[in-house]
């Protein structure tokens, strides 16, 4: 099936690999796109630029296109971070969460398509204020980072209703049914990231990787406790959706008390290194029960790829 991400990609899959920090680095997004899917680099507030271009120099060798998510709440603090993305040039740039609208169009003035996670209808109107070229409908299914507000479906439908803009849907897709299903609806694609966390290529450690194999569909929580210890600056109006652990628990519903609790915060840094799943976070949504083994890039992309057997199915 051809849609609008498709073709201006050249993609033969309609899924975006979602930008994800500390996962998907330039192997990860460089493996979707040599596989036929756009895999995204996704850039965190912490890294530098170097990490930027070393990774989409990785990205770019597979000589597909490709793109980059930007924290849009960092970037007023990191001007290196969009001076690294223009230089590269990827085909699509990602500005989610914070305001980005001042960034729109140097980026479109470089060539690069522009998209923006919204998590709201409230968001997606803004996003059409600001010119962006595809909305991506985010919905609180979703891992990482973003709202907590409405779920994929709903959200999907009302943003298409919305616009005559490209619109992928975000959220809860973990496997081809749910592709089917959002393609159906009127999506031009998927934007998918909990799907890909234990693929060979992704930056996830091995104690994680074995958390989230185990995990099932009722694993995850929305909050800010993680965010509360790390202290990387992220605003209170996204909280981010990862596996319950004793970490989590322990702290759920004494946020304020955490941010300024120094030695929760070195022990939560030190669960991190460590990569110790009883303390670190564990970004993943509620796909994550999907998650039962640890394929290639292009074996996921592969098994996506089947989503057309089911839209055959539903039809009479
Ligand atoms: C581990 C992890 C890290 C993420 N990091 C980012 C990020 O750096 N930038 C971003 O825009 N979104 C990030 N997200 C959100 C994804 O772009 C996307 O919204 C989400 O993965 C889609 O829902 P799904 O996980 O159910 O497929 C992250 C998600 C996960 C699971």
């Amino acid at each position: 099936m051809e849609t609008w991400l498709t073709e201006k990609f050249g993609l033969s899959v309609p899924v975006a690999g979602a930008p994800m920090a500390n996962v998907s680095g330039g192997n990860l997004t460089g493996a979707i796109s040599a596989a036929g899917g756009l895999g995204m680099l996704g850039a965190g507030s912490a890294v530098s630029a170097e990490w930027i271009r070393t990774e989409g120099a990785v990205a770019a060798a597979t000589g597909r296109p490709y793109g980059i998510g930007l924290m849009a709440w960092s970037m007023a603090n990191r001007p290196e971070h969009l001076e690294a993305v223009l230089e590269l040039r990827p085909a699509l740039v990602s500005l989610s969460f914070g305001d980005y609208s001042q960034y729109v169009e140097t980026l479109q003035a470089a060539g690069i398509v522009v998209a923006t996670q919204a998590g709201t209808v409230a968001d997606a109107r803004e996003a059409i204020a600001a010119g962006v070229d595809v909305i991506v409908a985010r919905g609180a299914e979703a891992g990482g980072h973003g709202r907590n507000a409405i779920a994929t479906l709903p959200l999907l439908q009302a943003i298409l209703d919305l616009t005559e803009l490209p619109v992928l849907a975000a959220g809860g897709i973990s496997g081809p049914r749910g592709l089917a299903a959002v393609l159906a609806a009127g999506a031009a694609g998927a934007w998918i990231g909990t799907a890909f966390l234990t693929c060979a290529e992704a930056l996830t450690p091995e104690p994680i990787r074995r958390r989230l194999l185990e995990a099932d569909e009722t694993d995850t929580v929305y909050g800010t406790v993680f965010d509360a210890a790390s202290r990387a600056g992220w605003p209170d109006e996204f909280g981010g959706r990862a596996l319950r652990n004793p970490f989590y628990d322990r702290w759920e519903g004494h946020e304020s008390a955490l941010k300024s609790d120094d030695a929760a915060h070195e022990e939560y840094l030190t669960a991190v290194r460590a990569a110790d799943s009883t303390a670190s976070s564990l970004y993943a949504g509620q796909g994550v029960g999907a998650l039962t083994t640890q394929p290639t890039a292009a074996e996921a992309l592969a098994t996506f790829a089947t989503y057309t057997t089911y839209l055959q199915a539903a039809q009479p």
